[in-house]
């Protein structure tokens, strides 16, 4: 069997913070979605990375919106680890995006603790190169500090994120 063929009946999940979603995820999702019988993109509660900005209710509809089109896509969220969360979703595979070799390095260590709590593996797609440099917290930097990043972000996203702006810029 071709490891597509093998692909196509399976269940991934790809996990993140979303905090806000992005083209680069956006893109990973929409190539996850065509190599894989359903994804699920999952947002986690709480990242621990630092409070989100966007709350986690924000997060699930801005991406629900952004992937409206495709049919094998679902959003939902998870709190706790991963490992778990997989298993009580009967998810096969866990997708992740990598932009440089130094996400490389935190999720090589992370694919291996995931595969070893769950024995699900983590299958990596490369980010588009005009997405490499592109993350939520530098989307989050420019956008707040008024840059445009009208070409960073998807239209539901940035119109999610010019409301939050007028509301911070109110207090
Ligand atoms: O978008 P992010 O913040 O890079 O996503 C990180 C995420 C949510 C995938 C990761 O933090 C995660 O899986 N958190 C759940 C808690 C967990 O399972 N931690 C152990 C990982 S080995």
């Amino acid at each position: 069997m071709s490891a597509e063929a093998a692909a196509r009946g399976r269940r991934a999940i790809y996990p993140g913070s979303f905090d806000p979603p992005t083209n680069g995820h956006l893109d990973v999702i929409a190539r996850a979605a065509s190599c894989f019988a359903e994804v699920i993109v999952a947002v986690v509660v709480n990242p621990q990375k630092r409070d989100p900005m966007f709350a986690l209710e924000e997060r699930e509809a801005m991406l629900r919106n952004c992937v409206a089109g495709l049919s094998n896509v679902r959003v939902e969220h998870f709190r706790g680890l991963l490992a778990d969360y997989v298993r009580t979703a009967g998810v096969d595979v866990i997708v992740k995006g990598l932009r440089v070799v130094s996400d490389f390095e935190s999720e090589m260590s992370t694919a291996l603790m995931n595969r070893s709590l769950s024995g699900v593996d983590t299958f990596f797609l490369m980010s588009d190169a005009k997405y490499s440099f592109l993350s939520s917290s530098m989307v989050k930097e420019v956008f707040f500090l008024g840059g445009d990043v009208a070409g960073y972000v998807p239209e539901p996203v940035l119109r999610v994120m010019s409301v939050k702006r007028t509301s911070l810029n109110a207090r």
